[in-house]
């Protein structure tokens, strides 16, 4: 009997490509590997949706700068992406990009699509640009006439271009927010959007430029190219193989998606022009959209010019893989803004690895020796020791997309464990009460391999290891102290 896997569709954002990946970039990424990894362990038919994010003026301007032609200039860049995916063990199942042919084809079909149907007018534009952003801005999202996310000014763009239709829809958008058919979390960023909604009436947005050349050129109008954002969002449909054909469903067998991870500064444009695109397009919304918050460094926003960047090629080289995926995903409450310097991850990986998960393994083993037949890993868990069922304790957390506290979860039965070793003086008993001793050491063994597997989404290679170390009984350096 065949039953059917429930599908699990996740996506990050298609990361722009006008500079080299970075911390921030990598959070959401790790993030989105371990849902998926995750959902997987509960048997689900999972896909990770990734990619870049390829057109646009920044992108044009930086390869101007570097004297490269521009499809030079992305390729390199999109390749250390994928780079970067694979040194922090990252599986995705495509990676996308927006200068592929099949994407650009299909972005021009729904153009045609919608310039067809009326939902895509010819008309003029008036606004304040931020190219950092790739987006108009209104006054409410400055400061003193500022992009407060750039800090730069904006651009004063007054020019014929193609609109999309945005207020007709609007009424229908906030209900479906309202009513969680198009869920919005954090609670807080549900709220604030539907402020701004009911607030504010859209204004018509424009998806064209005239004098920006590095784009997709309209189908109706070679004079223009497409407005980046409206290029970019299509990534999430055309990366699982949809050509932009409105009645051909069958290619998008894994949407609607369920989660798209975001971070805040991109929350206003996904919870708008996105799902309104996908309105006219008669393309069922998102089930959810999770906003994480930004990490800072120093409680400042990482600049090259303040010099807080935390490198996260230095990160990989200094604490390696999976101890890199543990920092970032126990830094602080996913959906907030969190805070890092080198010195605090440091402290943090001797404190919950070296000296927590570490040394307890390593106690462990050196008391598995006195054992004469140390229990093997499918041997039951010590049920009675344990109140609840870990297993669904980290289903939970995932589901609620509480990274952090999944991690601490599983760092209170080290703890726990470790408390129980001082309690029960296992060195003691093997003296004196070789029963008990017995006992004692299946309760621990029992709950290293329960922490191996509940490891798994976060950490898979240590996962093994922790495995590895109690059959072979050696410990090989696991989780060295750091300077
Ligand atoms: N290309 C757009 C997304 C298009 S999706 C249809 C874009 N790219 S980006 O490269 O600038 O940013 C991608 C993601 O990285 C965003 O979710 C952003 O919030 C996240 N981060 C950028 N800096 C960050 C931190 N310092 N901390 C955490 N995440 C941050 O926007």
């Amino acid at each position: 009997m065949s039953t059917k896997k429930k599908k699990f569709l996740i996506t990050t954002p298609v990361y722009y490509v006008n500079d080299k990946p970075h911390i921030g970039h990598a959070y959401t990424s790790v993030a989105a590997d371990v849902l998926a990894r995750a959902h997987k362990l509960q048997k689900e038919e999972v896909f990770l949706l990734m990619g870049t994010d390829e057109h646009g003026l920044k992108i044009q301007q930086k390869a101007e700068e570097a004297g490269k032609n521009p499809q030079q200039f992305v390729d390199e860049i999109s390749d250390g992406f994928k780079d970067l995916w694979e040194k922090l063990g990252i599986k995705y199942d495509t990676f996308i990009r927006t200068t592929d042919g099949k994407h650009k084809a299909a972005v021009q079909k729904v153009l045609q699509t919608l310039f067809d149907k009326g939902a895509i007018y010819k008309g003029e534009y008036e606004g304040l640009y931020c190219i950092g952003c790739e987006q108009f801005k209104s006054e409410d999202e400055l400061v003193n006439g500022r992009c407060p996310d750039h800090d730069t000014d904006c651009e004063v763009v007054k020019e014929e271009s193609y609109l999309l239709k945005m207020a007709d829809l609007q009424n229908n958008l906030v209900k479906k927010i309202e009513s969680d058919e198009f869920k919005i979390r954090p609670e807080k960023y549900k709220k604030e959007i539907l402020s701004f909604l009911k607030n504010e009436k859209l204004k018509d947005v424009s998806i064209s430029r005239k004098n920006v050349k590095w784009g997709i050129p309209l189908p109706f109008d070679e004079q223009h190219t497409t407005y980046v954002w409206f290029d970019a969002f299509l990534s999430y449909l055309t990366g699982l193989g949809w050509n932009g054909d409105t009645s051909e469903s069958s290619t998008l067998g894994f949407w609607p998606v369920d989660i798209q991870l975001i971070g805040k500064d991109i929350l206003r444009v996904h919870a708008t022009i996105w799902p309104i695109m996908l309105m006219h397009l008669g393309i069922e919304l998102p089930k959810l959209i999770f906003t994480h918050g930004h990490l800072l460094s120093g409680g400042r926003k990482m600049s090259k010019t303040i010099g807080n960047v935390i490198s996260i090629d230095e990160m990989l080289e200094k604490f390696g893989v999976d101890d890199t995926r543990y920092l970032l995903m126990s830094a602080g409450t996913f959906g907030e803004d969190v805070d890092v310097t080198m010195e605090r991850l440091t402290e943090k990986y001797n404190a919950d690895l070296a000296n927590g998960l570490g040394n307890l393994i390593s106690r462990v083993v050196k008391l598995i020796l006195n054992l004469e037949s140390p229990p093997k890993a499918d041997q039951p868990l010590a049920d009675k020791f344990q109140s609840q069922n870990p297993n669904d304790e980290i289903s939970n957390f995932i589901e609620k997309l509480e990274l952090n506290n999944a991690l601490s979860y599983i760092w209170d039965i080290v703890r726990k464990d470790d408390k129980f070793i001082e309690e029960n003086k296992p060195w003691e008993l093997v003296k004196t009460n070789k029963e008990k001793f017995k006992e004692v050491m299946q309760k621990l063994i029992s709950d290293l391999y329960l922490i191996s597997e509940l490891l798994v989404p976060f950490m898979p290679g240590t996962s093994e290891k922790i495995k590895k170390a109690l059959k072979e009984k050696k410990t090989d350096g696991l989780f060295p102290r750091i300077k």
